[in-house]
């Protein structure tokens, strides 16, 4: 079973040990570099099946204050991932499933949640669309690895 689960400062070691391919790197970086450059407005989770640790996210309470394409006072989704020993097993798809509820659940004051994805990563842009994900056309040109697909999830409408 698959479970979402907030990591506190005192467990961020749990997360350490996820990485993905080499060359998905410059989608989502390190676990090292993420936690490194945590803010207090990082909330830092881990994606476990049946209590063992497969793959990480971080919602960005203050991403709308932050990144242009997203407007105040709405999420962001970051450094999402599915560790590289458990890719391609349904891992990303079960956990698109369960994000949506998730964050109706726990962040419910939040108008919505948006996130880019980079136009060379398909996979990924393919899941968030699974999770409710919509594209409304939006480019966001920041960053060192090229064009991203701006999508947002409304949460409480
Ligand atoms: C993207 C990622 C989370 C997918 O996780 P995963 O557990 O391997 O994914 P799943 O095994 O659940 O497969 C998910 C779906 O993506 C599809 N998929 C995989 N590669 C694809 C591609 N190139 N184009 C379209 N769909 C693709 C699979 O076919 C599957 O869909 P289906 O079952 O409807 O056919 C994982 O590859 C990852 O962590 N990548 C590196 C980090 C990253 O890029 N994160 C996104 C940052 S925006």
């Amino acid at each position: 079973m698959i479970t979402l689960r907030r990591l506190t400062s005192a467990d961020w070691n749990t997360a350490r040990d996820l990485s993905v391919a080499e060359n998905q790197r410059e989608f989502v970086g390190t676990l090292d570099e993420i936690l490194a450059a945590a803010e207090p407005s990082h909330h830092f989770h881990v994606i476990e099946r049946d209590n063992e640790p497969v793959g990480f996210f971080n919602i960005d309470t203050g991403y709308g204050q932050w990144f242009e394409m997203a407007e105040p006072g709405e999420l962001g989704l970051r450094s999402f991932l599915i560790d590289q020993r458990f890719q391609g097993q349904g891992l990303g798809k079960l956990t698109s499933q369960a994000l949506a509820p998730y964050l109706r659940q726990h962040y419910s004051e939040y108008p919505a949640i948006v996130l880019t994805v980079n136009f060379r990563n398909p996979g990924a842009y393919h899941l968030y669309q699974l999770a409710g994900f919509k594209d409304g056309g939006d480019v966001y040109y920041g960053g060192a690895a090229g064009p991203q697909h701006v999508m947002r999830l409304r949460l409480n409408s």
